[in-house]
């Protein structure tokens, strides 16, 4: 277990990530819960992380999944009760697990009580806790574009005024200029901080500090003034770990959310290296093959940049992106391969990994009938590109590749009916490929994906190499490998991955004849590299 008294402790960590309706369903009504994730603590435990990011338990109309919340100091009531959010809290930290809880604070929903309240007359004291802008029925203030599609902007008649929301017509954004919202919502941080939780991931932070007038949602004006004082007032805890999601984060601006003083957060989520496969200046729905040099590229700018300077968080999956097999490995033939290659390309990295639930089983994506997908993102492109006059094949083309819901399939605990998630028939299907991709299966072989992570977990808890070494990349130019090393003064590390389905020859650099494998998917440290192969070698350096 880690000694979470130390400061930055969370350097020497690795969280999973629970998407709580899609994780264990525990009273057969289709809908992971509370309860559910209670019971299946001993997953995570065997696996070895120190830590869970709940996604969004709060009350909600769910018109995001959560991400729309109307009380922030309760629970959804298909998503368990207080006593049993307590109860987790209590039995994860029993076993070395810290909740971490996700804290929107962008928006909320449009049934939250604040937004109810000021929909009621101008001069309500809940009105400024938004943002309104008058103007005529087809009159709005610009032609802003919300994230989920549509206009930024909707038209409220009886106060002849528009409300901003960068996502949904639901999740009206939070007005933070107002000192009385920002001190409403760390009052409520403090009070999940009462309840034990030990930190935050914080929703799309970088858009707090909206400036609709001048067209600006990222990195606003205030924004790092607003993180300062958030941190100050809200995480003045030791101990408490903080990661903000930052989708316009560069090098630059991460060094300032995570300055190892400690003034904003711990560290963050950036998308740069999740952007590279999709065709230049067009949107994430129209991928393009991974190309493999520019990935290179940006990891060693972000390892080298922060090194030292601020602290970045490392994934390749999570709620919001297809799973990783399916996108850049090969969910086919060499699945367990390719999982494993790639947990072994971001598990020797500087920074602190992030798991996905069903990412540690090779977990793929799922093609459903259009009227199956249950994402709101998913649903208004679909609606939005048939408008457009797009043919609806391209469209569902797009939808397979990088629907939200891929991830969001039940997670797959045996061979079992609806794969053990649940008795009822779950809110959005199981991918049909349960009965061979499942929890119990992987316990059962030593050789499984699941294994593998655990090792990844448990190495980085063994030689600090993981947590301090610096990176240098080696072969930037190759089409094929991505090799690098990590070394402090007393070890070093090579990583050498083969991101191709083709055997590549390979010779280890001579600084490293006398290394032995650490850790590799096909247990060997020499000779021509297998498809998807990967290697971790290490050796001590000696004076
Ligand atoms: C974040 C969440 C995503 C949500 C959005 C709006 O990007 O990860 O799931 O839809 O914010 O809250
Ligand atoms: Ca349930």
């Amino acid at each position: 277990m880690l000694d979470k008294t130390k400061r930055g402790w969370w350097r020497s960590a690795v969280f999973y990530q629970i998407y709580p309706k899609s994780f264990q369903d525990s009273n057969g009504d289709g809908i992971g819960d509370i309860p559910g994730i209670l019971s299946r603590l001993d997953h995570l435990q065997k696996l070895g992380v120190d830590g869970v990011w709940l996604s969004p338990v709060y009350a909600s109309p769910q018109a995001d999944n959560g991400y729309d919340i109307s009380d922030y100091r309760a629970i959804w009531p298909p998503m368990g009760t207080m006593e049993d959010m307590e109860t987790l809290i209590a039995e994860a930290k029993k076993r070395g697990i810290s909740i971490i809880m996700d804290l929107v604070l962008n928006h909320t929903s449009d049934q939250h009580a604040w937004f109810r309240q000021a929909l009621k007359s101008r001069d309500d004291p809940y009105h400024d806790y938004y943002i309104w802008r008058d103007g005529g029925p087809d009159q709005p203030p610009n032609d802003m574009r919300a994230v989920f599609g549509g206009p930024m902007w909707t038209y409220v008649p009886h106060l002849g005024q528009y409300y901003f929301h960068q996502y949904a017509v639901q999740q009206p954004d939070l007005n933070w200029a107002n000192p009385a919202v920002r001190r409403e919502l760390y009052d409520m941080i403090r009070f999940w901080v009462d309840k034990g939780v030990e930190g935050f991931r914080l929703d799309v932070i970088d858009s707090i500090a909206k400036d609709p007038d001048r067209k600006i949602t990222g990195n606003g004006p205030r924004l790092h003034e607003f993180l300062r004082e958030l941190s100050r007032e809200a995480f003045c805890e030791e101990g408490l770990v903080t990661v903000g999601e930052a989708w316009g984060a560069d090098v630059e601006r991460a060094k300032r959310y995570s300055t190892p003083d400690g003034s904003e957060l711990s560290m963050v989520f950036q998308f740069e290296h999740m952007c590279l496969d999709q065709r230049p200046g067009g949107e994430k729905w129209d991928p393009i093959p991974l190309p493999l040099p520019a990935l290179k590229r940006c990891v060693e700018r972000w390892q080298r940049g922060l090194h030292g300077q601020g602290w970045n968080s490392l994934f390749l999956d999570n709620h919001d992106l297809p799973r990783i097999v399916s996108r850049w490995g090969d969910e086919g033939k060499y699945r367990v391969e390719s999982a494993k290659m790639l947990a072994t390309m971001l598990h020797g990295l500087e920074g602190t990994p992030y798991i996905y639930q069903g990412e540690e089983l090779g977990m793929t994506n799922i093609r459903l009938p259009i009227g199956a997908y249950q994402d709101i993102e998913t649903k208004n492109l679909y609606a939005e590109r048939l408008a457009r006059g797009d043919d609806p094949q391209a469209v569902m083309a797009s939808i397979y590749a990088r629907s939200r819901d891929n991830a969001r399939t039940p997670m797959q605990w045996s061979a079992e009916k609806n794969a053990g998630f649940s008795q009822a028939d779950p809110w959005l299907p199981v991918n049909p490929n349960y009965k061979t991709i499942n929890a119990q299966a992987a316990l059962a072989d030593p050789g499984s994906v699941f294994y593998y992570y655990r090792d990844l977990i448990a190495l980085r808890k063994r030689y600090p190499v993981f947590r301090d070494g610096a990176f240098t990349l080696l072969e930037p130019e190759s089409e094929e490998l991505f090799v690098y090393t990590r070394e402090t003064e007393g070890e070093q590390l090579l990583v050498v991955c083969n991101f191709t389905g083709r055997t590549i020859p390979y010779q280890r650099p001579a600084a490293f004849a006398r290394a032995a494998l650490l850790l590799g998917n096909y247990g060997r440290g020499d000779g021509a590299l297998g498809p998807y192969e990967a290697r971790m070698l290490y050796q001590r350096r000696w004076p």
